[in-house]
């Protein structure tokens, strides 16, 4: 068993094997790592906009992988040589979304890990030419959100755009949880809101209940 959290050995589990891969805002490089280590990957671009942080990644991997690895400070994709598959975590959905649209290229396959604002990044995926294989929510002491992308065509309805396709398939315990959090959060804003907010919140109660039911 590797040391990763739970969110980052899920992230992990869903990096196909490859021969290239890059972890742009790689932090602590230690996806990077467990690439490496379990033989899913080649060779490692591991990125950060902060050189203190990239640091710890260089630091981690440069006794056990020279020759593997190369370490780059950069904004997003910018001056990152063409790989097969990028990781994208714990950013939020906009910065994602700014990288993305950015970027120097676009690699075939994406997984990302916005901390918020998913729609946005799904919306933006499907501009560049994505589908996405995987659209999930999941828990590791907070919910988190988990999009696989690779190069095609699909079409979404504006609920799959909103809450996932997978979770709306699934209806998983994470996702009812993400939703019933919302219900709570509405039924208190609804005892002293306006009459027309009232309206409002009854609204998206009922949009909230359908989804889980
Ligand atoms: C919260 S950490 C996430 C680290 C790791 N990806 C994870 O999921 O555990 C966010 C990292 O993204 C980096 N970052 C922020 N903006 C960035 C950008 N535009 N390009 C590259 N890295 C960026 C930060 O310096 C930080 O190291």
């Amino acid at each position: 068993m590797n040391k990763l959290t739970l969110r980052l050995n899920t992230i992990l589990g869903e990096l196909a094997k490859c021969n290239t891969f890059a972890d742009v805002g790689c932090d602590h490089g230690y996806v990077a790592e467990a690439m490496l280590s379990e033989g899913k990957c080649d060779f490692v671009y591991v990125t950060d906009v902060s050189g203190v942080c990239l640091k710890k990644a260089e630091d981690l991997l440069k006794n056990n992988y020279d020759g593997k690895f190369k370490a780059i400070v950069t904004d997003g994709l910018k001056n990152v040589p063409k790989v097969e598959q990028v990781l994208i975590a714990g950013m939020g959905g906009e910065l994602i979304c700014d990288i993305l649209k950015n970027a120097d290229f676009l690699p075939e396959r994406l997984v990302l890990q916005p901390m918020k604002n998913t729609e946005k990044v799904r919306k933006t995926v499907i501009s560049l030419g994505y589908k996405m294989v995987k659209d999930t929510t999941f828990k590791d002491v907070k919910y988190y959100d988990l999009i696989v992308c690779e190069k095609g065509e699909e079409s979404y309805s504006e609920y799959e755009i909103e809450f996932g396709r997978d979770n709306l398939r699934d209806k998983g315990d994470a996702f009812k949880e993400v939703i019933l959090k919302k219900l709570a959060v509405i039924d208190v804003a609804t005892k002293t809101a306006s009459e027309e907010e009232r309206k409002r919140l009854e609204n998206l109660k009922k949009k909230y209940e359908e989804v889980i039911s």
